[in-house]
């Protein structure tokens, strides 16, 4: 069957795979602002996201927008600094574009990262949390319409969608960086208003302990397409109502990025060393 969404997908990763430095086992996604705690590599090669035909070109401030290819340790990785998301009016398909030029390219293994909202009264602002599950609210699936035969399977199980054996590598490199990560489900929002008191009471009901507004798709599409996927969440601050004096700031969630974001890094790092044990 002939498919516009397959064509622009496979001319996209020609041109990428023509720049790449490595061939890549493991893609990173860096979400709001933790491109920037993660920094670029030393050595590998930049490629900006312009430069990729039909690459939707992410518009909000703080995510710069560009693949970097090399090697991180022994590790062949393709970091994608900067990712768009539904809120910004994107479509499913846009948003899920990166995550299938991944598929496309060889990727095994996804690593996707983000700021939320801890919802749980455990959790602090500045937590890293490790997502266990989520729970989708967007009303909306990267999947919706004819399947993309191609990459995966009309009705992909996400029983496991992020990957225990994962979870447990993520686990022990926390323990060895002495890093208390911490364990939660996150629930996606669309956004970009932030979420209502009386939301964040019915996540929590829902059995959600994190919230934010990305992440969902890139994991359903990551699910669909057969690849493994460890989620690591930076709470940023606590949710709406959670603390009942606070008000909710993109001020804050900035803030807590830049000052956590080095802590996210020493975690992916020791994460991708032993990914590759
Ligand atoms: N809600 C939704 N998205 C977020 C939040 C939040 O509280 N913090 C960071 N991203």
């Amino acid at each position: 069957m002939h498919d516009e969404r397959w064509d622009r997908l496979t001319r996209a990763a020609d041109v990428l795979r023509s720049r790449l430095e490595v061939s890549p086992a493991v893609a990173i996604t860096l979400g709001s602002g933790l491109s920037d705690g993660f920094g670029v590599p030393t050595g590998g090669t930049r490629i900006p996201c312009g430069e990729i035909p039909g690459f939707p070109v992410p518009t909000v401030a703080g995510h710069s927008g560009e693949f970097w290819s090399g090697r991180i340790g022994r590790v062949p990785v393709l970091l994608q600094r900067g990712r768009v998301h539904f809120y910004e009016g994107r479509t499913m398909e846009e948003v899920t574009f990166a995550t299938r030029l991944f598929a496309l390219l060889g990727v095994k293994t996804l690593i996707v990262t983000n700021a939320s909202g801890a919802i749980r009264p455990d959790l602090h602002a500045g937590d890293l949390v490790l997502i266990t599950d989520h729970i989708n609210m967007l009303a909306a699936n990267p999947l919706y319409g004819p399947n993309l035969d191609p990459l995966g399977p009309r009705f992909p199980d996400m029983s496991a969608a992020y990957t225990p054996r994962l979870r447990t590598l993520a686990r022990e490199a926390a323990a060895a960086e002495k890093i208390d990560l911490k364990e939660g489900v996150y629930v996606a929002t669309l956004g970009p208003s932030y979420e209502t008191p009386a939301e964040i009471r019915a996540f929590r009901a829902m059995g959600a302990d994190l919230v934010g507004m990305s992440t969902v798709p890139e994991v359903i599409a990551a699910a669909h397409a057969g690849m493994e996927v460890l989620g690591i969440s930076l709470a940023t601050n606590l949710a709406a109502g959670v603390d009942p004096n606070a008000a909710l700031s993109h001020d804050e969630v900035i803030e807590t990025t830049k000052r956590k974001g080095a802590e996210m890094r020493r975690l992916l790092l020791s994460i991708l060393s032993r990914l590759s044990q």
